[in-house]
């Protein structure tokens, strides 16, 4: 048996998080964490990976929930906003989750979070700007990656702020303006001038994991 709270990090005071790879998940559980209503809904999707990944993210969140709050992860029921964004119905707290790959991650605080992670894998050369502002350029240099790796490590960045805000991509990446320590894997994210983050991000094995706060 795995030891749970080995996968639970806590970046910052009051923000824990958990990062799944799909095949661990039975270690965790003995079946996935849905809901019948969640189960039946999820069945209509088209894509066999939608179905998966959706399930791997609901049990990911419940485990983290359980674990902080000490509750049943059976009992525990999330609700789905009219914008997408999630919410737990009759607990305290904000949540937030992203799948990617074979992987799923979801944070909990009482603060408002929004996380994403995405695989470093190659896109398209000209994603950059999509992502950046014209003014923001620099940083791929600044991080010292190489520009396909930094894309997506801003990309995570952003879209941990637009989840968190709960805005999601109806709203332009290149709105959020990022200013970052690569040293410390930290900085402000500001939303149209005036609405500030912070941001937190961390590579594991092959994604980015970042996590926005207020
Ligand atoms: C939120 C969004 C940025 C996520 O994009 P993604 O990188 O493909 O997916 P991720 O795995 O990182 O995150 C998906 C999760 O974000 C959450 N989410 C969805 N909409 C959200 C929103 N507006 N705010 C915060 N979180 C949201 C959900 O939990 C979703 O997972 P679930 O459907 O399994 O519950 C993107 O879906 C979006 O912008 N949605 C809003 C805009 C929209 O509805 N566009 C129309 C699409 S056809």
């Amino acid at each position: 048996m795995l030891d749970r709270s080995a996968f639970i990090q806590n970046p910052e005071s009051g923000i824990y998080t958990m990062h799944v790879d799909a095949e661990l998940l039975s270690e965790f559980v003995p079946k996935p964490l849905v809901t019948h209503a969640e189960a039946e809904r999820i069945e209509q999707a088209r894509s066999q990976t939608r179905r998966k990944s959706f399930v791997l993210g609901r049990s990911v969140l419940r485990l983290l929930v359980a674990e902080i709050l000490g509750v049943d992860p059976q009992t525990i029921q999330v609700g789905v906003r009219p914008d997408g964004s999630l919410y737990l119905i009759d607990l305290p707290g904000s949540i937030s989750l992203s799948h990617s790959g074979n992987s799923a991650a979801a944070v909990f605080s009482e603060r408002s979070v929004g996380i994403d992670i995405e695989e470093v894998k190659p896109r398209r050369d000209d994603l950059y700007t999509y992502v950046l502002h014209r003014d923001e350029y620099d940083l791929l240099s600044d991080s010292g990656l190489e520009n396909n790796e930094a894309t997506i490590l801003f990309w995570t960045l952003k879209e941990a702020v637009l989840k968190g805000r709960r805005s999601g991509l109806r709203h332009s990446p290149k709105d959020v303006r990022l200013d970052i320590d690569f040293d410390s894997r930290k900085g402000l994210a500001v939303v149209g001038g005036e609405e500030e983050w912070t941001v937190v991000y961390e590579r594991l094995s092959d994604k980015f994991q970042s996590i926005a706060f207020r």
